[in-house]
């Protein structure tokens, strides 16, 4: 019997391809011979000795010691491209979001009372104060182009825009699923000289940590538009502050609890929602399931 430990609540579908006459699968497992995991912060967890294999239910691996697992010989599997489209279809909506202020609006509407007349002219102020602009011709770029960056970059080709990539490390197989009409910028300053949106589609590292700040902030645009459905801590948050403060910053998307920004009228904020569809908890269980099984029972390394 294999025994695997649950440290967030895993699709039941994943759970479903751990058979019963082989696994046992629970949140209170003793000696696991491997863990599967969501969200929880695995660095302050003591290893147990018996662990031979961790799944993340998800793209990003930061909440996972991966340095001390590789120490210890134990493989780190992820589900890249999981769930892609769902960060996809959010990172769209913040996009739409930001340039229609539906935020603000959904407030402003959701307060409305008073006599037919009181309102009709509070909606009147309301379509002139929450006046937006539209995508088609303005320019989105694209930093980091893995499995949620490339679809988020032919997302912004449908919807009308131009859209230019960055990528240091982007591969040719990489390279020809993105739309041909995907411009390749030559560097990140390069990329954020020229753009009206700018997204991340990075993982958090010594390298991407404050990737925006107050220096980087002076060579974009003037009403730039910033959406970060990466990681907290790519984006300097009192940067970001004065500058939408100064207007330089036209509105800020981002998928965490923010205490800088949130009282901030164009800032959205949201509960870390990218991957919160059915189907991508479903796709990120079943793949890393499968990954730790093919692993426990066979010995293969899938991805790590
Ligand atoms: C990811 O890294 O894919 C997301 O953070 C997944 C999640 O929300 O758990």
């Amino acid at each position: 019997m294999y025994k695997i430990l649950t440290l967030n609540n895993i699709s039941p579908l994943g759970l479903s391809r751990l058979p019963d006459e082989l696994y046992q699968v629970g949140t209170a497992i003793p000696e696991p011979d491997a863990i599967l995991v969501r969200s929880a912060n695995m660095h302050e967890l003591a290893i147990p000795k018996s662990l031979k294999a961790v799944g993340r239910a998800g793209a990003g691996v930061n909440n996972i010691p991966v340095a001390k697992m590789s120490q210890l010989g134990i493989p780190v599997f992820n589900a890249p491209g999981a769930n892609a489209n769902a960060v996809k279809e959010l990172v769209v909506a913040g996009l739409i979001m930001a340039c229609r202020h539906i935020a603000p609006a959904w407030e402003f509407a959701r307060a409305l009372n008073g006599t037919d007349e009181e309102i009709h002219k509070a909606v009147e102020a309301g379509k002139k104060k929450f006046a937006g602009f539209e995508l088609p011709g303005r320019t989105l770029g694209v930093i980091g182009l893995g499995a949620i960056g490339r679809i988020v970059a032919n997302a912004g080709v449908a919807l009308g825009m131009k859209v230019v990539g960055f990528d240091p490390g982007l591969t040719v197989e990489g390279a020809w699923q993105l739309s041909a009409s995907v411009q390749k910028a030559r560097s990140i300053d390069d990329l954020l000289k020229n753009v009206d949106f700018v997204t991340f589609h990075v993982p958090l590292n010594d390298k991407t940590r404050y990737m925006i700040n107050a220096e980087r902030l002076k060579l974009m645009r003037d009403g730039v538009v910033i959406l970060n459905f990466a990681r907290e801590g790519i984006v300097d948050d009192a940067a970001v502050s004065a500058a939408i403060k100064s207007g330089k910053v036209y509105a800020y998307v981002c998928d965490f609890p923010n205490n800088v920004l949130k009282n901030h009228e164009r800032v959205v904020t949201l509960p870390h929602l990218g991957a919160s569809t059915r189907e991508a908890e479903e796709n990120c269980a079943v793949m890393v399931a499968d990954q730790v099984r093919d692993f426990l029972e066979n010995g293969n390394i899938r991805n790590s």
